[in-house]
Formats: C-alpha cells, sequence, structure tokens
C-alpha cells in the first residue's frame, strides 16, 4: 500500500483544498493530512483559525480521499512523521516548492502540486469582512 502525508490548517475548507486532497489521494493509496493545531497555528504561523482544531478534524475526517488526521505541533516533525506512518509520498502545494526536498533524505518522494488559483482561506475570510 502507497502511503502519502500532506500537512496544512484547512480553515473554512474550500475548493482549493479539496482539489488539493483528491489529487494527493490518487498518489496512493491511504492519505494522511497532518493538520496545523490551533496552538501551533497562533504562536508559529501568525494565523488564527475559524474553526477550532477539532472542528476542522472533523471536516476533514468527512472527505472520501482523507483516511487519517494527526496533529501538527512543530515544523520539526516531518522527518519522524514519514517514519512514524511509514510514507511513500510527501505532497504540498507549489508555495511551499522546494522548502522540503530534504525528506528525499527518509527515502520519500517530495512532489509540489500546483495550488488552486484565486482562492484561499484568508481570500474568503477577507471577502466575508466585505459584506
Ligand atoms: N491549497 C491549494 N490551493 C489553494 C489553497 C490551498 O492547493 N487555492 C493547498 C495548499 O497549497 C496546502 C493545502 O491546500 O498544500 C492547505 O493549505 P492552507 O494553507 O491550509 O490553505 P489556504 O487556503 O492557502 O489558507 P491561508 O489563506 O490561511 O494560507
Amino acid at each position: 500500500m502507497k502511503r502519502v502525508i500532506t500537512y496544512g490548517t484547512f480553515d473554512l475548507i474550500h475548493y482549493g483544498h479539496i482539489n488539493l486532497l483528491k489529487r494527493a489521494k490518487e498518489l496512493g493509496d491511504y492519505l494522511v493530512v497532518c493538520l496545523s493545531t490551533d496552538e501551533f497555528n497562533l504562536n508559529e504561523k501568525n494565523k488564527k483559525s475559524y474553526f477550532s482544531y477539532e472542528e476542522r478534524k472533523q471536516l476533514l475526517e468527512a472527505i472520501r480521499y482523507v483516511d487519517l488526521v494527526v496533529p501538527e505541533n512543530n515544523w520539526d516533525q516531518k522527518r519522524s512523521d514519514v517514519h512514524e506512518y511509514r510514507i511513500d509520498t510527501f505532497v504540498m502545494g507549489d508555495d511551499w516548492v522546494g522548502k522540503f526536498d530534504f525528506l528525499k533524505e527518509e527515502g520519500c518522494e517530495v512532489v509540489y502540486l500546483p495550488r488552486t488559483p484565486e482562492i484561499s482561506s484568508s481570500q474568503i475570510k477577507s471577502d466575508l469582512k466585505m459584506k
């Protein structure tokens, strides 16, 4: 079984997220989503999500492409995640291109998928403020 992992906040799930998850799942048989915790978002990414970790997790678990949701607590856990979840393919949107190539040293493939244009959680939040 080919196992794939991806990371993110996935707040206010939108079609850009679904597109990413669908393509990530197509690269293998089992998709792990490593979901940024509220503390990690606030302290490290300077982001406050609209939905809490538990809410975002529940939404992701309802998506057919997602097999497992686990917490992302820090920037440095990726190497150990690759081993813990026996990952074959690490996937990120191409806003991160090149940043995680070091994971190839751990024996996994690293893939950057093109982002879906013109949609993001921050864009939704700012558009709604205008209404
Ligand atoms: N993503 C994507 N296309 C988009 C938005 C996000 O492919 N239009 C991907 C990102 O590249 C990432 C994953 O979805 O691999 C989770 O992204 P996240 O940062 O949670 O979503 P954004 O909508 O980009 O959130 P924000 O605006 O807060 O950065």
